[in-house]
């Protein structure tokens, strides 16, 4: 029999860590919040010939890759099944198709081995990337985070539990990153090609901020710049103008990110809170980090940066994340569905 009740809390487990949600299949290996091994399996390349992920695609992907990603991470990490004290997976938000595959390897795993399972909310496991960069990282801390799917600044007060302060009424920062891509006629992924594009022009053009005008003060609208992007280049293309791409991708990034730096140190300073962390694939971002970086240097504040590869989708996050789940004994039960959407409490 498969009992929760049975299972005891250790010191420093070892925690097999399985992320699936959406275009990478990826585990990772951690003993306490050390990384021991990473393996990720991604299905990018074939989706950036439909212009995006397909979600069908993914799942199939997924099913394919997910064994030999376990295998990968657990034969770098010199650990045997056996010596696995806990199974951490993402088991939303995301694509449903593609979460299931790896919620079901990793129950049959727990199921298997007689482990806990840990049930892990992937935007949870973006914020839990920070420990990965500095593992006595101790909270409170004010938490940026921007990913295809959620932007909010937070305020994390212990391991378990976040304030939102301020956050996005409609798209996400990095689906504005997309979507932008797409007009200017970026291939998928759109993000980082933005940026690069956005390393060549000038922050001449004046697009709304991100930061709604006459708001409170904590709420960012995306789908107004996306929609001011559109409209500039609609206008340029019925005027026959021609178009400085690159002056478009810089200044959009720029309205787009500027206010998120601007909010967070803000935050941080309300909030009397010494320490800045961030996460999501936007936090991928060279000006980003750059921005950051300054901002907080010159407010006196400490920034806790995940590396790019832990911004972006990848295992080792699920794993920091379900760390601080074990050590409060969170454990799920073999029943746990996989949800498509979870909100950001
Ligand atoms: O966190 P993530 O990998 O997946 C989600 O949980 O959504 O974030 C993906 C998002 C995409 O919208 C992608 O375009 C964006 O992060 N992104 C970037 C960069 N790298 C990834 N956006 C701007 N600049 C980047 N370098
Ligand atoms: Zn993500």
């Amino acid at each position: 029999m498969y009992d929760l009740s049975q299972f005891k809390i250790k010191e420093n487990p070892v925690i097999l860590g399985v992320e699936s949600s959406c275009d990478e299949t990826a585990c990772a290996v951690l003993r306490g919040r050390e990384i021991l091994s990473e393996s990720i399996i991604s299905s990018a390349d074939v989706h950036s010939l439909y212009g995006g992920v397909v979600p069908e695609i993914a799942s199939r992907a997924h099913t394919d890759a997910v064994d030999e990603a376990a295998k990968r991470a657990l034969a770098a990490a010199g650990i045997t099944p056996e010596e696995v004290d806990a199974v951490a997976v993402t088991y939303g938000a995301g694509l449903l198709g593609a979460l299931l595959v790896g919620l079901s390897f990793a129950k049959a795993f727990a199921h298997a081995k007689n482990i806990p399972l840990i049930a892990v909310n992937h935007i949870r496991g973006h914020m839990a990337a920070a420990y990965l960069d500095k593992p006595d990282l101790k909270p409170p801390f004010i938490t940026l985070l921007a990913s295809g799917g959620h932007t909010a600044i937070l305020h994390t007060k212990t391991e378990l539990e976040a304030e939102v302060l301020g956050g996005t009424t409609d798209d996400a920062a990095g689906e504005a990153f997309d979507k932008v891509a797409r007009v200017l006629g970026l291939p998928y992924p759109g993000g980082p090609n933005v940026q690069r594009l956005a390393e060549s022009g000038a922050g001449t053009i004046e697009f709304p901020s991100a930061l709604v005008k006459h708001g409170d003060g904590r709420t960012f609208s995306y789908s107004g710049l996306k929609t001011a992007v559109i409209n500039y280049m609609h206008t340029a293309e019925q005027r026959g103008a021609k178009v400085n791409a690159a002056d478009v991708a810089q200044s959009f990034q720029r309205a787009a990110i500027d206010p998120l730096v601007k909010k967070t140190v803000e935050f941080a300073l309300e909030k009397g809170v010494q320490t800045v962390t961030a996460g999501g694939g936007v936090v991928a971002n060279d000006y980003l980090r750059k921005q950051l970086t300054n901002a907080c240097l010159s407010a006196g504040i400490t920034l806790i940066l995940p590396e790019k590869k832990h911004c972006t989708d990848n295992a080792a996050m699920i794993a920091s994340e379900g760390l601080n789940q074990y050590m409060a004994g969170n454990f799920a039960p073999l029943s746990v569905n996989a949800k498509a959407q979870i909100p950001l409490k």
